[in-house]
Formats: C-alpha cells, structure tokens, sequence
C-alpha cells in the first residue's frame, strides 16, 4: 500500500476534452459486453474489420482428409498467417503449442460421423472446456432444413446462453445437405435464423447470385465458408467477391490446406480480405510467393 504521506493530488483533468465514447466496429455487436466484445476483436482485425481464419476441424466428422493428415507437419506453418484458427480441442491439446497466441476458434458440436446422419449433432464440449482453453469463440454446426434441424438449433442456442454468462461468442456454422438448394434464399433463411437466435458470427457458404442479400439481411457479421476445392484463382475470386458483397472475412479449410503451396495461398487470402486485393493481383502474389519457396 503506498504510503499516505506520498500520495500527490491530481491535477490533470482535462475538463475541456469530453471522455470519448466509441461505438464497436462489428456489425450488430455494438451492445455486446466488454470481454465479448474482446475476444471478436481478436477473431476480426480492428483495422480492417475482418479476419481471415484457417478452417481444419475436419477431422471431428471425416477423420483425416487431405492435407489435415499431420496437423503438425501441414498446418502449424500456415498457423501464423491465420487471424484465428477453427479446431477441435483434441487437435488444439495435441498438436498446436500453448505459446500460440493468436485466438482460437473452438468446434464445440459433434458426434456424429460420415458413417451417419451428419445433422444429428449433440453439443460435445463443455463450456468449461472452452473458458480452461482460453478460446475466443465457440463454433456451433446448424442445419437448417436438414434431419435434426430443431436439435441442432437448440445446440447453438446452449451454446449462446452459456457464451453470453462468460463472455464468449457463438459462431453458427450453417450446414448444407446434400439434397438442400443452395441459393440465396436457403443462406438468408439460414443466417437469419442463427443471428435471430443470437449467434454472434454466421458461416455462410458463397453463392454467385445473391450472396450480398444474405449478407445484408444477417444482422451480424458473416464470415465466408470456403467449400471443396476449386483452383487457387477461382478461390480468390470466390473470396473477393464475398468480402466485396459484404463478408466480414472467410473460414476457409480445404482452399487453402489443400492448395499447391498452402502457406503461399493463405498469403494471397489475406491480401484479399484485409488489402482488398483483386483477385489478379493476389494470385500474382500467390505465384511470386511459390516459386520463392
Ligand atoms: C465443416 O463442417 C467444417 O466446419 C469446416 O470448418 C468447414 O467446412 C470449412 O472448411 P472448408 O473451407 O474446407 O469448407
């Protein structure tokens, strides 16, 4: 405790300069608490206002697919390229150093497999597992229009309940089935209902006609699924065009880890997202960066 006898009045009050209030630069986040508010600020680039993150929770459904075969060998050299990365908690405990400071992204649904009805997912993380991991969003699968559509719903709106008591965010992550149009209609229907039930952040996957409807009537940020894979140039065309429509980053996986030189592709991502980069001119960069490797 300092001593009493040097403690010294203040004198610098400033009463000329109002105290700043500034709003939150994410879309719909505004009165979201401080340590949530926090943690999107981790997930989303302040400057740009949007995050590029790196997608390889595969695994928590189809084992281990292409290019996610050794995390460790595969994937921890992208890692510092991602604002944030999207993982299960085995792969995250296993694989990724605890001195890996960029946030993390938790899947927090699952049980189900390939083998089954992929719609019928319980939640299958604690939420004292998320806070003990020191994550910064949860990342829930909803799959409107699909089998267990209502059960998946009300997984993602545990999920809100429980993130908003710790300060924690909720991704919704729409699914699409295999029998499910995929158009502008389904992704409005889609996002809608995730931020309606309070998701923090929507996954959307991209579509050519329409994709800046879905973005403007999601009341929260949307963040671009990436998809099977395409070549890299259709890819950053893909991206381009989701962020210039309105996306407030991508989650993309297989585009990237499965790309020809991963570690040049998330490079090009990136100039994309936050430098609004054409797609021309990423995919330059994308070849200067391979053929320097
Ligand atoms: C799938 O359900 C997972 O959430 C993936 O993270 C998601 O599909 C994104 O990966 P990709 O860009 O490979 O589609």
């Amino acid at each position: 405790m300092p001593d009493m006898d040097e403690i010294k009045e203040g004198k610098t009050y400033y009463t000329d300069i109002p105290q700043k209030t500034e709003g939150f630069f994410l879309k719909g986040s505004n009165s979201l608490d401080w340590g949530m508010k926090n943690r999107l600020a981790r997930i989303f680039n302040p400057k740009s206002g949007r995050t590029v993150m790196l997608a390889i929770d595969h695994g928590y459904f189809q084992g281990p697919t292409t290019g996610l075969e050794r995390v460790d060998i595969n994937i921890l050299p992208l890692a510092p390229y991602a604002d944030t990365l999207m993982l299960t908690r085995g792969i995250l405990r296993s694989v990724v150093p605890p001195s890996f400071t960029q946030p993390i992204v938790l899947r927090v649904s699952g049980g189900t497999s390939i083998l089954k009805e992929l719609s019928n997912e319980e939640i299958a993380v604690g939420i004292e597992e998320s806070i003990r991991l020191n994550v910064c969003a949860m990342a829930v699968q909803v799959f409107i229009g699909g089998e267990y559509e209502k059960e998946s719903i009300i997984n993602m709106t545990k999920m809100v309940d429980l993130g908003n008591r710790y300060g924690i965010p909720t991704l919704a992550v729409t699914a699409v089935g295999k029998d499910m149009a995929r158009d502008a209609r389904y992704f409005r229907l889609a996002t809608r209902i995730c931020a309606e039930l309070g998701a923090h952040y929507v996954k959307s996957y991209y579509i050519d006609d329409g994709f800046e409807t879905v973005t403007a009537s999601c009341p929260v940020p949307i963040v671009m699924a990436g998809g099977k894979k395409i070549p890299e140039l259709d890819a950053l065309t893909m991206a381009y065009n989701a962020i210039q429509q309105g996306a407030a980053g991508v989650d993309m996986g297989r585009n990237i880890f499965q790309a020809e030189q991963p570690v040049a592709m998330i490079q090009a991502v990136r100039a994309v997202v936050h430098d609004n980069e054409t797609p021309e001119k990423a995919y330059e960069l994308y070849n200067t960066i391979k053929n320097q490797s």
